[in-house]
């Protein structure tokens, strides 16, 4: 049984993977969100998103009771240690951040802090530099009537965790870092950690307030930089004949000074992460007088990338109208339901605009995707069935799925274009089988 008592305000990805964390380790965790039907899922072991394992640990700590959702903040705070904050934070039209959960929740928990000494709060929602002092800190202070590293302790605590991997990432992190506004607060977090990775304690930065919050940014913009990079490096590839861009992924990964992570090339980086991570920390170089030249050519690369794979088609199939196309995948990454920001989507977008004809399928994503379009698209049962009859396939998501189909599989295909925008298949496979025309982005 953990010795501190946890509340978890948001029940977003973060929000509820790190409730679920604390709770399979015996802590005791109240969370609280502002939409009740999401907290009424939860209380029945139900998540509101498709994660592996996520379920399974969900219904084992609901049943064990150290993880509930409470209707009320009062009871959530009053009732715990330590508060992580990790509400949603929005991309606003000028790619800037919505902080006006993360101002809100810094309200209400002051207030409630008013009745309460000694109080950990950790901001765990990704917000730009400066934020937690100059506006988290003041509101808290305000509301609560009391002075931070004396009567409250505040923290920020940026997540890593990547969907689809939430669970694992969690439990298994690389390093924890630790934004502290006084060292006693350090302290607290830092303590909570040792106790629950024990022996597997990552390794841990302790740094100001201000460069934990930026570490995410630079984190997320480093990863989105090596993925442009990479695509950068595929699209000139494409024009150099017996060029495979996997090849010099696999040589210049190996220099362990890069690494070959984060070098697939495709059709661009998606979720709800990156591109509003990348187009915040843009805004953010602004406001402070830095023109953010290499993050603004991640973000244009990214932008035209998924359109390569509509250039390839329109390279054998002529004019796209009437075409009958098959879109295997619609997540934005494998082992997720989620399409926000997906490729997929993009791609599907420029294809209705050229009026061509689409039939879908995914393994987790089909019901997001119905609401999403609606009767404008076909939906497919399985992956033959959406290959079935088309013109031009294009494997947007690396689902394993995906990965086992043979040549064999498209052979009732219309004609047997193969667009595979996330280069799961071996081209030797398919070359002189069918007469495919098996297209990779970067070959
Ligand atoms: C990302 C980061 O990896 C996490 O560390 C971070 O915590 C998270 O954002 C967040 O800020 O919340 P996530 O968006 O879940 O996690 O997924 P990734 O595995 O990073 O993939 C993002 C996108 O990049 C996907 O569309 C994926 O297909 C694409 N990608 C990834 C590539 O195109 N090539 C690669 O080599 C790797």
């Amino acid at each position: 049984m953990g010795s501190y008592k946890i509340s978890v305000i948001g029940t977003g990805y973060v929000g509820l993977c790190t409730a679920v964390g604390f709770s399979s380790k015996g802590y005791k965790v109240l969370a609280y969100d502002k939409d009740i039907q999401k907290m009424d899922s939860i209380n029945e072991g139900i998540p509101p998103f498709f994660e592996p394992s996520l379920k399974e640990l969900l219904q084992k700590v609901v049943k064990d009771n150290s993880l509930k959702c409470v209707p009320d903040l009062n009871e959530a705070v009053m009732n715990t240690d330590i508060t992580y904050i990790t509400v949603g934070t929005p991309s606003k039209s000028d790619g800037s951040i919505n902080l006006q959960f993360v101002n809100q929740a810094a309200k209400e928990i002051g207030a409630i802090l008013k009745k309460k000494q000694d109080h950990l709060v950790v901001i765990k929602s990704t917000v730009v530099p400066g934020t937690t002092e100059h506006m988290v800190k003041p509101l808290l202070e305000k509301h609560s009537d009391k002075r931070c590293g004396t009567e409250l302790l505040l923290c920020v605590n940026p997540e890593f965790l990547r969907e689809g991997s939430a669970i694992s990432d969690t439990l298994n992190p690389d390093r924890i870092i630790i934004g502290e506004h006084d060292e006693r607060s350090g302290n607290v977090l830092e303590e909570l950690y040792k106790e629950f990775y024990h022996v597997n304690m990552p390794p841990i930065i302790r740094t100001t307030l201000s460069s934990a919050e930026l570490i995410k940014y630079a984190n997320n913009a480093f990863l989105a930089t090596k993925i442009s990079f990479i695509n950068s490096i595929a699209n000139i590839c494409e024009k150099v004949p017996g060029v495979d861009v996997r090849t010099i992924a696999d040589g210049v990964g190996l220099d362990k000074r890069i690494g070959r992570a984060f070098l697939n090339a495709g059709l661009g980086y998606g979720g709800s992460c990156f591109p509003k991570d990348v187009k915040a920390l843009i805004a953010f170089s602004k406001s402070v007088g830095c023109d953010p030249v290499l993050i603004k050519a991640v973000e244009n690369v990214n932008a035209n990338q998924p359109y390569k794979a509509i250039e390839l088609a329109k390279e054998t199939l002529g004019n796209l109208k009437g075409k009958k196309f098959a879109i295997l995948g619609l997540a934005f990454k494998p082992n997720t339901d989620d399409i926000r920001e997906s490729v997929a989507i993009k791609i599907i977008d420029k294809l209705l605009e050229e009026e061509a004809k689409i039939s879908a399928y995914d393994p987790a994503a089909m019901e997001s995707t119905k609401r999403h379009y609606t009767n404008r698209i076909n939906y497919a049962s399985s992956a033959i069935d959406c290959i079935k009859g088309a013109e031009c396939c294009i494997v947007t998501t690396e689902w394993d799925e995906f990965k086992q189909l043979k040549p064999e599989n498209f052979k009732h295909m219309k004609t047997p274009i193969l667009i595979d925008g996330r280069r799961i298949y071996e081209i030797k496979e398919y070359n002189n089988r069918l007469k495919f025309l098996p297209l990779g982005l970067g070959r």
